[in-house]
């Protein structure tokens, strides 16, 4: 059967049966395959991270294969691709399926790509996630998208509106928040929330702090457009800086266990050691004192300084002990309880595993409005290092500041632009009002 029969046929299967219609009340276009089915998946974004979760995808089951791949440029398809066809992983070689039609480039290639497959991998940078997210629901397809969502409230506000429609269309929906996917932190989860050992949570910390990440070089030949799509990272229509990109795993750790996000935010931020012209925009310290609802104070510091002190973790204070992953102890630092498996499954796999197995089985799954949650979450923090003000939530997600470009190609401006010696205005405290 092809897809349109192998949906048809499930419908009407199931409303005969209410087999699936009694997990979900909603009738679907979404795909729901028999076990022994192919699943067609269709990666966009063919960096790093891609090919990983690619590799991931690929080994849930041996009916999952590769059918398209998308990225803006052609060298990031033809390494990914060589990358997935290795001989050192034959399993995922042949799964790999990807006719060299079915190869896209450029900025429209995600629509093409998404189009052949049943479920689809978005691992671009994540100023390019609000559209390619709304695509993918518009399309019908289930998701494995890698955090940050958005890097902009505009943005975050789109996910929020396609959120709802994959929900409503029943789609499966992943976010690359691993640590919601790693035994250690789950562990820990259920003994200070359900078992409450802690007490009541008063207190917070998360950090991330290290060297900071690689850094792509201007070429005579590229466009502006071009320059700032290889380099990413320092510029915060693509990444959001680096408080949305890395430190939202840890901020959204403690979202999770406040069961919401925070109501306000103050901090500072700047850069120290971040002087050349090779580092955009983006600062290379934010320390934030986010407060919750219920007044709890959440102290979170993220530093991209070589050199110094390396730390990535969350902490919570209870009014009857203390938490940080797989290790609980009382006030006095007494140990309570420790996570001891070495044999937990990587995260990352973990991820696919419940993925599949959701659209498989038809079980309810969709991490959309956490991902923007926590997303938003760090953008607040960003909003408050940018301006040196305080920010209230109810003012950041409604923030009309919209970073993305008016036009996309690759002769068209960005909306930052560099002087003459190829420096970007960076964002001054008390000064800037970019929020
Ligand atoms: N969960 C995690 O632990 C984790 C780890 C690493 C990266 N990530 C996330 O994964 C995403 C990608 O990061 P990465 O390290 O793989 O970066 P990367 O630069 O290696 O890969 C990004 C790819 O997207 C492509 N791309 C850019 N714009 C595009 C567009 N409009 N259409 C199609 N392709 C486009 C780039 O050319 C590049 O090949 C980021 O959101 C990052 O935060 C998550």
């Amino acid at each position: 059967m092809n897809n349109l029969d192998r949906r048809m046929f499930l419908k009407k299967s199931s409303i005969a049966t209410g087999a699936v219609l009694s997990a979900s009340p909603l009738i679907t276009s979404a795909f729901y395959p028999n076990a022994a089915d192919e699943i067609k998946v269709a990666l966009i974004g063919c960096g790093g991270r891609g090919t990983g979760a690619a590799f991931q995808a690929l080994s849930v089951k041996e009916n999952v294969t590769l059918v398209a791949m998308a990225d803006a440029f052609q060298d990031r398809v033809d390494s990914c691709y060589s990358s997935l066809m290795s001989d050192k992983n034959p399993k995922v070689k042949a799964r790999v399926k990807v006719a060299p039609e079915h190869k896209f480039v450029g900025f429209d290639a995600y629509k093409k790509a998404i189009a052949l497959a049943d479920v689809v991998i978005l691992t671009t940078p994540p100023g390019f996630r609000p559209m390619h997210f709304e695509e993918a629901v518009a399309q019908g397809k289930h998701i494995f998208m890698e955090k940050p969502v958005a890097t902009d409230a505009p943005g975050i506000r789109r996910v929020l509106k396609a959120a709802e429609e994959s929900k409503k269309k029943n789609l499966k929906v992943v976010v690359g928040l691993q640590r919601h996917y790693q035994t250690s932190y789950l562990e820990t989860y259920s003994r200070v929330i359900d078992q409450k050992m802690i007490g009541d949570i008063v207190s917070a910390r998360c950090y991330w702090n290290n060297d900071g990440v690689w850094v792509k070089k201007r070429e005579s030949q590229m466009t502006e457009m071009e320059y700032q799509m290889r380099n990413w990272y320092y510029f915060v229509w693509l990444c959001g800086d680096h408080i949305c990109e890395q430190h939202i795993h840890n901020i959204d750790v403690i979202n999770w266990f406040k069961g919401g996000h925070p109501v306000e935010a103050i901090g500072m931020g700047g850069r120290e050691v971040r002087k050349g012209n090779e580092y955009g925009e983006i600062f290379d310290h934010h320390y934030v004192e986010f407060q919750y609802e219920d007044g709890m104070i959440l102290n979170s510091q993220c530093r991209h300084q070589p050199g110094t002190v390396s730390n990535v973790s969350e902490h919570l204070v209870g009014t009857k002990g203390k938490a940080t992953e797989g290790k609980i102890t009382d006030l006095a630092g007494n140990s309570l309880w420790r996570h001891r498996d070495k044999d937990d499954k990587n995260p990352y796999q973990v991820e696919h595993d419940v993925l599949f197995d959701c659209i498989v089985n038809n079980k309810p799954i969709n991490n959309a409005e956490n991902g923007a949650m926590a997303t938003m979450t760090s953008i607040m923090g960003r909003m408050a290092t940018y301006t040196g003000q305080k920010i209230k939530w109810d003012d950041a997600i409604n923030s009309n500041v919209n970073l993305f470009p008016d036009k996309l190609d690759w002769n068209s401006l960005p909306k930052t632009l560099p002087d003459s010696n190829g420096f970007y205005p960076i964002p001054v405290p008390g000064k800037d009002k970019l929020f």
